[in-house]
C-alpha cells in the first residue's frame, strides 16, 4: 500500500521542479520512486530539499541533487508522510522525530502533498497517537510539568540500538504527549505548545496540507484515492 501511494505521488512532480523530500517509510518509497524516474529520465532537473538526515542520506545515495533549506526561498512541492490525519486535513507528523524540518519544509512550499495509508485516518487528533514535541534537552522536566497543567501526560522518547533518551537530527528530546481528551482545538494546542519556553516545535501540522493520498486494499488490491477535505 505504502509503495503504491508513494509511486502516486511522483505523478505530481513536474521536471524543474524544487522538491521537499518528506521523512519516514513511506516518504523513504516516495523518494526511491523519485529517483527511479529521474534515472530513467521521465524527469529531469529536479532539485530536493531534505527534512532529516534520513532523506538526505537516501536522497545522496541515489544522487538526487540537494539544496540547503535555507538557500531556497521557495519549494514547488513538498511531499511527505503522516501519523495522523483528521478529515480538515490537520496532521499529527514528527513519528520519526523530524517534525521541525518537516514543517519548515512544509511552511516553504506551494503544495504540500501528503501520502498515506488508510489506517492515518482518523476522525480526532490525539486519541491513541501521542503528539510529538521538541525540546532543548535541558527544558524536557520544565516543560513536561507544563503541559501535565495542560492536562497531557509526557513521556520522554526513548532509542531502540542506544541507552537513553531519542536525540533529534538538530540535538533535542522528544516528549510524546496524549492530551486526556485528545485535541479537538489542533490551531490553539499548536500555539500554547510552542509558546512554552524550551519547546523548539511540536508535531501538529494545521492548514498547511493540500493534498492526501491514501493507499487502501480493496478486493486484496491496493486501490488510491484522494479525499476531499472536509470544512
Ligand atoms: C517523521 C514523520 C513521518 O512522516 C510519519 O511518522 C509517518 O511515517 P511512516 O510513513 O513511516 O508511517 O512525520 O517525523
Amino acid at each position: 500500500m505504502k509503495q503504491v501511494v508513494a509511486d502516486a505521488a511522483i505523478r505530481d512532480v513536474k521536471s524543474g521542479m524544487i522538491l521537499g523530500l518528506g521523512s519516514g517509510s513511506t516518504a523513504a518509497l516516495m523518494i526511491k520512486s523519485l529517483a527511479d524516474e529521474i534515472r530513467q529520465g521521465k524527469l529531469k532537473n529536479i532539485t530536493g530539499v531534505a527534512t532529516s538526515f534520513q532523506s538526505e542520506v537516501l536522497a545522496l545515495e541515489l544522487n538526487i541533487p540537494l539544496i540547503d533549506l535555507s538557500s531556497v526561498s521557495q519549494i514547488d512541492l513538498a511531499i511527505d508522510g503522516a501519523d495522523e490525519v483528521d478529515p480538515g486535513f490537520q496532521l499529527i507528523k514528527g513519528g520519526g522525530a523530524c517534525h521541525v524540518r518537516e514543517k519548515l519544509v512544509a511552511s516553504k512550499a506551494d503544495q504540500f502533498l501528503i501520502v498515506v495509508d488508510e489506517t492515518k485516518l482518523v476522525q480526532n487528533l490525539n486519541r491513541s497517537f501521542p503528539l510529538p514535541v521538541e525540546v532543548l534537552p535541558n527544558a524536557w522536566k520544565q516543560v513536561q510539568e507544563v503541559i501535565s497543567e495542560m492536562n497531557g501526560s509526557c513521556s520522554l522518547r526513548m532509542a531502540t540500538k542506544k541507552a537513553g533518551p531519542v536525540v533529534t537530527d538538530q540535538g533535542n528530546l522528544v516528549l510524546d504527549v496524549l492530551f486526556d481528551d485528545g485535541i479537538k482545538n489542533p490551531k490553539d494546542i499548536e500555539m500554547a505548545i510552542n509558546n512554552i519556553p524550551g519547546v523548539l516545535e511540536n508535531g501538529l501540522f494545521v492548514d498547511l496540507t493540500d493534498k492526501v493520498l491514501v493507499g487502501k486494499i480493496e478486493n486484496n488490491m491496493p486501490v488510491i484515492y484522494s479525499p476531499s477535505r472536509a470544512s
